[in-house]
């Protein structure tokens, strides 16, 4: 399985802030807000990882993760030219994805929550052709809305429908097999002139192929495309780790957790960064009562 995390865009809503800077390399809280997605893919285990984002932002990923090594990944980037819109990941990955099957994350989409490993676990080993998941939020009206049956099979889809068929919202994340690749070239641009990912998962529900996982309510997605997301996702992270002392999207932990990384190498990142909290935490996880 491969995974490509999407962190072009213009984000508009989140000007001035992003008049000269990827939204996706503003903190949440204590870390840039591309290391919440990437973690979620590390947590699937996905380990091949595609960072699509502007011609203007693409060279500042590739010096924050490098080739991803450090992390015990392999990272790779390739450009957007323009926001053509969120299915165009595909066609811009078709070499990257092979003849594997692949993930998409937004790169401003925050999830967090005791079972979503066993989620994205229980996700990666079906047999599914295509998985999108469903969010319950109080106003559904403001999102794309997923209504399915008691086998979790979806029905429709719709976009920010005035009266929603039912009170689940899709996130930004999607699971496809390979035929995703083909299903995305064939895709003509809607009205507002985007290759949309509506039209792909469209494809799929009309092939009956389209399954939704549901997130239940122990589970945090946050929005951070506006000022007060991102304000509201800080505060959610610094109130978990303050309180908990588990660091949220902590990529070192996971790279060390899932054995991407061996302890000496959690120690030498962990040296590096010893003058933060961020640091201190990443060396006390080798302290044996964390191991
Ligand atoms: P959006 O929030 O739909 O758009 P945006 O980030 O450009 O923000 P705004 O609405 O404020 O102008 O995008 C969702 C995510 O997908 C975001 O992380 C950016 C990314 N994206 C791309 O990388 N390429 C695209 O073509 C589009 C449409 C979005």
């Amino acid at each position: 399985m491969k995974g490509i995390i999407l962190a072009g865009g213009s984000g508009t809503r989140l000007y001035p802030m992003t008049q000269v800077v990827s939204k996706h390399l503003l903190p949440i809280y204590d870390k840039p807000l591309i290391y919440y997605p990437l973690s979620v893919l590390m947590l699937a285990g996905i380990q091949d990882i595609l960072i699509i984002s502007t011609p203007e932002d693409t060279p500042i990923y590739e010096k924050l993760f490098k080739n991803g090594c450090e992390l015990g990944l392999h990272i790779s980037y390739k450009v957007q030219e323009k926001p053509r819109g969120l299915a165009e990941a595909f066609i811009l990955g078709e070499d990257f994805i092979g003849d594997d099957r692949v993930c998409l994350i937004l790169g401003d989409n925050v999830f967090y929550g005791q079972d979503l490993t066993k989620i994205l676990r229980k996700v990666i080993s079906s047999d599914s052709s295509s998985v999108i998941f469903g969010y319950p939020v109080k106003d559904a009206s403001a999102f794309g809305v997923v209504e399915f049956d008691k086998n979790r099979n979806v029905i429709s889809i719709e976009e920010k429908p005035k009266e929603p068929k039912s009170n689940y919202a899709v996130p930004g994340l999607y699971f496809y097999d390979n035929s995703v690749v083909d299903i995305a070239k064939r895709i003509l641009p809607s009205e507002r002139g985007e290759i949309e990912i509506t039209s792909i998962n469209n494809y799929y529900l009309e092939h009956e192929q389209l399954k939704v996982e549901l997130l239940g309510r122990g589970m945090a997605w946050l929005d951070t495309g506006t000022p007060q997301g991102m304000l509201k996702a800080s505060e959610y992270v610094e109130a978990v780790q303050s309180r908990q002392g588990f660091y949220i999207a902590c990529l070192e932990e996971i790279a060390w957790r899932r054995g991407f990384i061996d302890d000496a190498q959690l120690r030498l990142i962990g040296d590096k960064l010893k003058m933060t909290d961020y640091g201190k935490y990443i060396l006390s996880l080798l302290d044996e009562e964390h191991k």
